[in-house]
């Protein structure tokens, strides 16, 4: 960290792949110290991409003041003081292992890996840093809607009781034509899984954060519903079908899943990307003795509140708009009913970040709730390989924020 006068000291960010999420996350890194008062000012240090010139314009597009091509490069510079992953997951782990092996703090994307053995690798250097001050955080961005934090806190408060049922669907619909190329998302060597890495993931987050436990077994269903695709860079969609190459679709489609929390609740969670007319749908209703809760992310100012206890003939769930200044991250935006987007959740990311690295406290969600996640997929996994058997998740979580 690197003291300027009269100003919080900086915090050097560097950032590797600035496509989707590289984009987001700058918008974060742009605007977080201009809404939040933070003991830390990020400065927008360096980017990393393959190509020179590509990631040169997206420096100078999105504020970056250097571009590197190898990641390596970027974690050695002494002006990096955290490295923001934003790649497909078949390069988290060897970045963050090495970034945190070389003294700094990592914001890893999710899925946090590929695989069960590739986060545990993870959440070890993570542990091992943090005796020396650094901080491992995963972009679980969803936590950080202010209805979703809202919910949250209403239930930890205990305001649906013991709870009975968590449901969560995320469902998208751009994979319905089956002319729709083979990307990375498509390729298990890269992506891990499909829907279930990508979408699954936040519904897992989700379902354990709001309970505020983790899943113990599950008993899923995944489908591969167009199994050839396109090959990307071959004869244009136009091409009449048969001279179009394609290859093998080597993850699901769609994962479906029921679920136990230690408290006893059921959670079901489904993940699609086959939903035709659902764009970025993630949804969850919680019902507990006293009350529900419901969010829609395609409505993320509202959330529906149910009290139990109210009178019978009138009561039903309330529409409350999550924008008054008591509620989350919103005393430092706009007046109420002025609403926030989807890339707030960004700002909102950089913001507890740089806080828990100002403080030197354990952020969540940490690797070790990124790790808890990727056990869940990989049991998730397992069972739909033995048509849906019950399996337990192997627990192991060392989050002292979990019960
Ligand atoms: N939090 C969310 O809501 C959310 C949404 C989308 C994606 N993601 C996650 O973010 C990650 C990236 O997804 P995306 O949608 O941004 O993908 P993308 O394909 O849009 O971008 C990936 C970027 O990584 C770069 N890249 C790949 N390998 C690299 C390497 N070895 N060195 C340097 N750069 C490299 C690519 O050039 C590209 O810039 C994935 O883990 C994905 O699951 C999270």
């Amino acid at each position: 960290m690197h003291h300027t006068d009269g100003h919080a000291p900086e915090l050097g960010v560097g950032m590797v792949g600035y496509a989707f999420m590289g984009q987001a996350h700058s918008q974060g890194w742009r605007t977080v110290s201009h809404v939040f008062d933070l003991p830390l000012r990020p400065v927008l240090a360096a980017i990393c991409g393959r190509e020179p010139s590509a990631v040169r314009a997206a420096a100078d597009r999105h504020g970056w003041a250097a571009a590197e091509t190898d990641w390596r490069d970027l974690v050695a510079r002494d002006d990096v003081h955290l490295v923001d992953i934003c790649t497909p997951g078949d390069s988290h782990a060897q970045i963050a292992i090495a970034a945190l092996e070389a003294g700094k703090h990592v914001l890893c994307e999710k899925p946090l890996a590929n695989s069960v053995a590739e986060a545990e690798a993870m959440a070890a250097a993570a542990r091992a840093a943090r005796s020396r001050g650094q901080v491992a955080m995963v972009g679980f961005n969803y936590r950080r809607v202010p209805a979703v934090t809202r919910a949250r806190h209403l239930i930890a408060e205990g305001r649906l009781g013991t709870l009975r049922h968590v449901r969560v669907a995320y469902l998208q619909d751009w994979l319905v034509d089956p002319d729709v190329p083979l990307t990375w998302r498509l390729r298990r060597e890269r992506a891990g899984s499909g829907a279930l890495g990508d979408l699954g993931a936040h519904a897992v987050d989700l379902a354990q954060y709001l309970a505020g436990e983790p899943l113990l077994g599950v008993s899923a269903l995944t489908e591969t519903f167009v199994r050839q695709r396109p090959l990307p860079g071959h004869p244009a969609p136009s091409s009449p079908p048969a001279q179009v190459a394609r290859g093998p679709v080597t993850v699901d489609d769609a994962a479906v899943f029921a679920g136990r929390l230690a408290s006893g609740a059921l959670v079901s969670v489904e993940a699609s990307r086959m939903a035709a007319g659902r764009k970025n749908a993630l949804r969850f209703e919680v019902s507990g003795e006293l009350g529900s809760l419901a969010f829609d992310l395609e409505r993320l100012n509202e959330l529906l509140v149910h009290d139990h206890r109210a009178p019978g003939a009138d009561s039903g769930f309330t529409r409350v708009v999550v924008t008054e200044p008591e509620h989350p991250y919103l005393q430092a935006w706009w007046p109420p009913g002025h609403a926030l987007g989807y890339e707030h959740t960004f700002t909102h990311q950089a913001r507890d970040l740089v806080t828990a690295i100002a403080r030197g406290t354990e952020p969540s969600p940490s690797f070790a709730d990124g790790l808890q996640v990727q056990r869940v997929l990989a049991a998730v996994q397992d069972s739909a390989a033995r048509n849906a058997v019950y399996t337990p998740v192997p627990s192991g979580s060392t989050d002292p924020d979990r019960p």
